[in-house]
């Protein structure tokens, strides 16, 4: 069961309502997003339904969910949501663009590709200072000088910054320098960093585990949200399957099914999920025409140097084309570009 209620709900309405649920042997998670309070409710639905919640000062509806995620379904919450960035909206009225390097490497390259990112229309700069690779071997990020970087670069072009965090000890030293948390693929089901990343007070965007089912990613959505953050993007970054034709494979349909689910935006990063900087145009083109909510490209100024995924990164001929279609896509799709 879900209860909604309006976002200025004051501290005692909302006690007022986890106090007649806990008194009923229930348990409430109060998440408070940008438009809404949200509480998930968990117990004895039917015992909830005697306790008159409805009628409680604050409170806008009370609904029952069958799905087993609560707060990120879309079940109580028909209309899809935005989440704002630095005030950059991701969401059902725009296409957000998201590029930047795969790893931030140096301050000069970082810049370098901050501009081309900026000039293609990328309204938020992604970056990487603590790389997840396969090999311990393979370059891991430069750590906090990273972010360092990723700051400059930001009060340089002003583009926020969204950065991935590894560890659940590092989340609030990232959450100091980042304006949106990103949580990789390879830590979708690190539940501990979910719940950390979930009381960080920052937007996450959270990509889906490349083996992971729809309900597992939106479960762990739901982690995020438990701890009182509904500020949540999703994003399709391709799932492994038998084909080895490209990185991983591009699950386009994950974008209607999960939107169906889920209030939640959901975005699709065409770099990882072809692996080729020939496809990204394509896969982009394909995710704003399917109705994605934004797409997150890899961007390198020299991507035969670069340290990590340099060949699926854009280079500056490939960003004018890229912004060019999203700009002539939107209007298609009947959005406006972020
Ligand atoms: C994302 O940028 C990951 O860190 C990167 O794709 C991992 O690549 P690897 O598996 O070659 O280390
Ligand atoms: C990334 O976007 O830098 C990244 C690590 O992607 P993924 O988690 O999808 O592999």
């Amino acid at each position: 069961m879900v209860i909604v209620m309006a976002t200025d709900a004051g501290t005692a309405e909302v006690e007022a309502v986890v106090d007649r649920v806990t008194a009923a042997g229930g348990e409430a998670f109060v998440s408070r997003g940008v438009s809404r309070v949200i509480i998930g409710l968990v117990g004895d639905v039917d015992r909830f339904e005697t306790l008159n919640l409805a009628g409680l000062r604050g409170v806008q509806s009370v609904t029952r969910i069958s799905a087993k995620y609560k707060l990120v379904s879309r079940e109580h919450h028909p209309e899809r949501s935005t989440v704002y960035v630095r005030g950059v909206p991701i969401g059902p009225d725009t296409v957000t663009l998201i590029a930047g390097p795969c790893a931030v490497e140096t301050p000069e390259q970082t810049l370098a590709a901050a501009r081309m990112a900026q000039a293609a229309g990328a309204t938020l700069l992604r970056g990487g200072a603590f790389k997840p690779r396969t090999s311990p071997y393979a370059f891991q990020g430069l750590g906090e000088l990273g972010l360092r970087i990723l700051a400059d670069v930001r009060a340089e072009t002003g583009l926020p910054v969204v950065t991935e965090v590894v560890a659940a000890d590092d989340v609030e030293m990232v959450a100091g320098y980042a304006d949106m948390l990103q949580v990789g693929t390879r830590n979708m089901q690190n539940f501990g960093l979910l719940q950390a990343v979930g009381e960080a007070g920052k937007p996450v965007l959270l990509k889906r585990g490349m083996s992971a089912t729809i309900e597992e990613w939106l479960m762990a959505a739901e982690y995020i949200a438990q701890r009182g953050n509904l500020d949540i993007v999703l994003c399709e970054r391709g799932i492994r399957t038998f084909e080895t034709a490209t990185r991983n494979t591009l699950d386009i349909s994950a974008v209607p099914v999960v939107q169906g689910l889920s209030h939640l935006p959901v975005m699709i990063d065409p770099s990882h999920s072809g692996g080729r900087r020939d496809l990204v145009l394509p896969l982009s083109r394909a995710a704003i025409a399917i109705g994605a909510d934004g797409v997150l490209v890899d961007v390198h100024p020299q991507p035969e140097q670069a340290k990590c995924d340099g060949p699926q990164a854009l280079v500056a001929a490939d960003l004018s084309r890229l912004a060019k279609e999203l700009d002539a896509l939107t209007g298609v799709v009947g959005r406006q570009a972020s």
